[in-house]
């Protein structure tokens, strides 16, 4: 039975504009404003394109290592921003979707405005793993609300988010990773990354250690 003083804290959860959907919405509401400012400071231009196109990269990166790390990071050091973290987690993972799907409306108009450098900029393997990566982002967020999710059920949904939060992982780590040899700082990026990951493998051994002791 849920009580009174613990319904109270849920509903002051729902109406905080930093819980829930609503941060959600606060989050798009300040990234899309941001990306058409950042297109502005170049006219709109080829260059302005693309330049949303790496800021959309970089704040995918946030949302996603905010999404994917907020349980092992809340079970290793709970206190009350990884509580909200991991409450959120649901939240800050649909932001990440936002946020690449910005990413991909600046890659058609990339695409669409200079054709000759879009292709020197692309390969075959970008289209594969992309596309890939767009396929898991695309289901992901589709099994993000309750109704979809009891529908796949909770071994399929786990299944989907756990194979497909990995493959991000990985895809994130290769193009930033493969930018480093040119840009060296790239290898910045590099470190949420790594500590996301590390912090899952902890936390999964952490929860392994005491089943694997001897009985008795
Ligand atoms: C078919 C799908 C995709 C295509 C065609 C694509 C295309 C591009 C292009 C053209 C750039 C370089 C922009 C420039 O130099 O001006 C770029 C950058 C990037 N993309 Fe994507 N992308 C795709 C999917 C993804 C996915 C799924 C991820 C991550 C999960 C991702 C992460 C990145 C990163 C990290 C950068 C580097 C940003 C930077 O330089 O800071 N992309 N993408």
């Amino acid at each position: 039975m849920i009580t009174l003083s613990g319904e109270r804290i849920m509903t002051s959860h729902r109406q905080s504009w930093f819980e829930g959907w609503r941060l959600f919405a606060v989050l798009g509401l300040i990234l899309v404003p941001l990306c058409v400012w950042i297109a502005g400071m170049r006219q709109f231009e080829v260059d302005g394109v693309r330049l949303v196109i790496r800021f959309t990269a970089r704040t995918s990166l946030l949302f996603f290592c905010l999404a994917f790390g907020a349980a092992a990071l809340a079970r290793l050091w709970p206190n009350a921003w990884t509580r909200w973290q991991r409450r959120n987690r649901r939240y800050l993972g649909a932001t990440f979707a936002a946020s690449h799907g910005i990413h991909a409306v600046a890659i058609a108009c990339f695409a669409a405005m200079d054709p000759a450098a879009y292709a020197a900029a692309t390969s075959a393997a970008s289209y594969i793993f992309g596309g890939i990566g767009y396929s898991f982002i695309v289901a992901m967020a589709a099994t993000s609300f309750d109704r979809t999710a009891q529908a796949i059920g909770p071994r399929a949904w786990r299944l989907l988010h756990l194979s497909g939060g990995y493959y991000l992982l990985f895809q994130f780590t290769v193009s930033f990773g493969k930018r480093i040899p040119d840009m060296p700082l790239y290898a910045l990026f590099l470190i949420p990354l790594l500590a996301v990951f590390t912090l899952r493998m902890i936390s999964m051994a952490s929860k392994a250690a005491p089943r694997a002791a001897p009985a008795g």
